[in-house]
């Protein structure tokens, strides 16, 4: 137990990603617009699964553990509108030929994360298995869907506050943390992974500072982690990308934490792109490079991380005004080598890279 420099105010920190009953009893989903952010707090409701679907391509809301909860909870809202005419009505090859199309477009609407499918597909086998059931009516999948993402929400936030325990526990008074991109409550249903592990390691006065990547092109780093951290409490300091190599020369970095998108089976793992230089500079600067995640982002079916699908995005993300003749890489994510990451930290304990799959055994 150390004693932090500052007080910490979790209470200060919004839901991200909330399936709510609206006046009408209509099942809505409330998000917050991380388009917005830092300036403007926004939140959305909306009842169509096919908004959420908006939302996650356009970046309003992204991270993949709130991902995996917007899958399901898309799943939920195509459900319930299935069933607002024809409630009693039961769930016919009709049914799930349109249910089962939905929910592979929600499962599709981006490729990396693969909390996005698993959301989505286990949302899915819940509405089989509930139709299956005798008599079981449209409205009754409906009802199981919306209980299943509210347990979803719950478990993620059990998982983050897990995962915050076991990763706090690496971590030396005084720690200065640095992470890139956004792997915070904002990326989770609250709490966060990476940021997590932060959050509980301040609670335990352990944390001197953190420092956050800008995270180019799209900022999550620059506007979402500091605006979170910010309003947590927590000492900030916000670096431009190319900066992490001078700031770990100095030695004002202890430990680098990041959240993951996809880890394969030996513990590879994709994360947002630039995380791989991260680790490479962490190495090479004698500092501990640690992966924060919940299992649901392991995926145990690829061997290493080449096979991950790595989502390339609009060239407008990088030069808002095209430039004649020039081209545009966009690359959303890259995977970093297991050999870099000094631990994956789960919501099971804290596994060596190539030991990950273990995590999956309970
Ligand atoms: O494109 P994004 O913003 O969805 O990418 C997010 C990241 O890469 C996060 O670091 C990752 O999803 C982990 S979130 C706990």
């Amino acid at each position: 137990m150390g004693t932090n420099p500052f007080e910490l105010h979790m209470e200060r920190l919004p839901r991200t990603i909330e399936l709510v009953r609206g006046d009408d009893g209509r099942a809505q989903l409330r998000y917050i617009d991380q388009r917005k952010l830092p300036y403007e707090l926004e939140t959305v409701e909306t009842a169509d699964w096919w908004v959420v679907v908006g939302a996650i391509s356009t970046l309003a809301l992204r991270g993949a553990p709130a991902l995996g909860v917007a899958g399901a909870a898309a799943c939920a809202l195509e459900a319930a509108e299935l069933a607002r005419t024809r409630g009693e009505a039961p769930c016919d090859t009709g049914y799930f030929a349109e249910f089962d199309d939905v929910a592979e477009r929600i499962a599709s609407a981006r490729p990396t994360a693969v909390n996005l499918r698993w959301g989505a597909e286990r949302a899915k086998s819940a509405a089989h298995r509930r139709a299956a059931e005798p008599g079981a009516t449209r409205a009754d999948v409906a009802k199981t869907l919306y209980n299943l993402v509210k347990q979803m929400e719950a478990e993620d936030e059990r998982a983050n506050r897990a995962i915050g325990a076991a990763g706090a526990a690496l971590l030396a008074p005084g720690s200065r943390v640095l992470t890139h991109c956004n792997a915070g409550s904002l990326a989770t249903v609250f709490f966060g992974t990476a940021l997590g592990v932060v959050y509980a390691a301040a609670a335990k006065g352990l944390i001197e500072r953190v420092y956050a990547d800008e995270t180019r092109p799209v900022g999550q780093g620059a506007r979402l982690t500091v605006w979170e951290l910010a309003q947590a409490g927590v000492p900030t300091t916000l670096i431009c990308d190319d900066m992490a190599a001078s700031l770990m020369a100095q030695g004002k970095v202890d430990a680098v934490v990041v959240g993951a998108d996809r880890i394969a089976a030996n513990g590879d793992t994709a994360n947002k792109i630039g995380t791989y230089g991260v680790a490479v500079l962490a190495h090479e600067n004698g500092v501990p490079f640690y992966v924060a995640a919940p299992t649901s982002t392991i995926d145990p079916h690829l061997a290493d991380g080449s096979r991950i699908p790595i989502e390339q995005r609009a060239p407008e993300e990088v030069l808002a005004q095209p430039i004649a003749g020039v081209d545009v890489w966009n690359p959303a994510f890259d995977v970093t080598p297991a050999r870099y990451i000094a631990g994956i930290i789960t919501e099971r304990g804290v596994f060596e890279p190539a030991r990950i799959a273990e995590a999956l055994n309970g």
